[in-house]
């Protein structure tokens, strides 16, 4: 594996092949936490370590291009334990070793970790370490993901390691964007956005405004692959992404009890599918929201559907309107529908959230008491072609 980025800078982190759950989000090509060494003529540096469990594994990986008693600096540029788990281990390690973190960083990891007896160095934005004929200067980039992120760059070799801006939650043998399959690094990094990046979106966007200014050859993110001939590409979907642009594309999910409501869903598709639209159907059975986001972050309209169990909507459904809702996809067209048996709730409350959202309501929901007569799905099939008219208004 290739893990040289330049003359003596390294990649020492850990992939991690079978992570399935990253709080939530469903890794379903696993991660990896990226830690890289720089040595200067005077100093090395360590940026960013990995999760708790591999700390002897990113001790070896340092091991191999220098001894642990040269490490001078571990930079923090993320207290998040994906980040900084392995510190307690590596600082006990490293006992030549300063942490250089900013001050919320220092703060956040007091918190998590005994620091007291720490080597810490508190440095704030456009601060610089010599580490002779090499340079790392850090930028603050609040709420990129966390209030205390922040980037560092290498000037001499216009490298930045960027943190969580650009990674994606992806385990290959390959270190650069150009070893790999692209197609699967992109979906990747648009999971990783639409579940990590989204509801940050704006300080994002400023953060690469701000980091554009540099000279840029090569950035080296800290999950999945280093960008070095394809960064090109992940700016241009980060501008797509960061409006949730819409596509001409229309979503519709559902959970069914006795399968009224799927046959709603279906009728709406049929209706939507007469159009020259992406039309995809998701029982909430089958996907994840993982993937659910991921679909949602660039449709221009979508329809929720949900029968009526015990007065209020599917459990399932909740859960998958509650993750969307704190992801805050912006600028979408909606409806709810579902079935009911003596009382309709299930789908008046999914409006409710789709209000929430700040969606655009195509139109009231469409209910059906027990099971969709041809009227019902007439006027499904009517709401899928509104759902795709919605979508055709989108420029190609
Ligand atoms: Fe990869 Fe916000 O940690």
């Amino acid at each position: 594996m290739n893990t040289t980025l330049a003359k003596d800078i390294h990649w020492v982190g850990y992939v991690d092949w079978p992570v399935r759950d990253f709080h939530g989000y469903q890794t379903k090509r696993g991660s990896s936490y990226n830690a890289y060494l720089v040595r200067g003529s005077a100093r090395t540096a360590l940026i960013d370590t990995v999760k708790a469990p591999y700390a002897a594994t990113l001790l070896a990986h340092i091991q191999a291009h220098c001894a642990l008693e040269e490490v001078d600096a571990i930079v923090c540029n993320h207290a998040e334990p994906d980040h900084s788990g392995a510190l307690p281990a590596v600082v006990a390690a490293c006992p030549n070793a300063t942490v250089y973190c900013n001050a919320k960083c220092q703060d956040a990891l007091s918190r998590h970790y005994d620091t007291a007896s720490w080597k810490i160095h508190v440095v704030k934005e456009g601060d610089a370490l010599d580490l002779g004929g090499r340079t790392l200067r850090f930028f603050d980039t609040v709420m990129c993901h966390w209030p205390e992120s922040m980037v560092t760059y290498l000037p001499e070799e216009e490298l930045l390691f960027s943190m969580d801006i650009f990674g994606q939650h992806y385990a290959t043998s390959r270190r650069f964007d150009d070893e790999a399959d692209l197609a699967e690094v992109m979906q990747e990094a648009k999971t990783y956005y639409a579940n990590i990046v989204l509801p940050y979106a704006a300080p994002v966007a400023a953060a690469a405004k701000k980091l554009l200014g540099l000279r840029l050859r090569m950035v080296a993110p800290s999950h999945g692959v280093i960008w070095r001939s394809h960064f090109d590409k992940i700016l241009a979907a980060y501008l797509d992404w960061r409006a949730s642009k819409p596509t001409r594309k229309v979503v519709i999910f559902y959970s069914t009890m006795w399968q009224s409501t799927r046959l709603m869903a279906e009728a709406m598709a049929e209706g939507a599918n007469e159009a020259d639209v992406a039309v995809k159907l998701f029982d909430l059975k089958a996907v994840g929201d993982t993937e659910l986001i991921t679909e949602l972050m660039d449709c221009a309209a979508f329809a929720v559907g949900t029968p009526t169990l015990n007065q209020s909507l599917m459990p399932r459904v909740a859960a998958a309107l509650t993750y969307v809702r704190g992801l805050k996809p912006a600028g979408k067209k909606a409806l709810a529908f579902g079935s009911y048996g003596w009382a309709s709730k299930g789908a008046q409350e999914a409006e409710g959230y789709l209000r929430a959202f700040g969606c655009e309501i195509l139109r009231e929901p469409i209910v059906c008491r027990f099971v969709p007569d041809a009227a019902t799905l007439d006027a499904c099939r009517e709401a899928g072609r509104a759902l795709a008219q919605a979508a055709l208004a989108v420029e190609a």
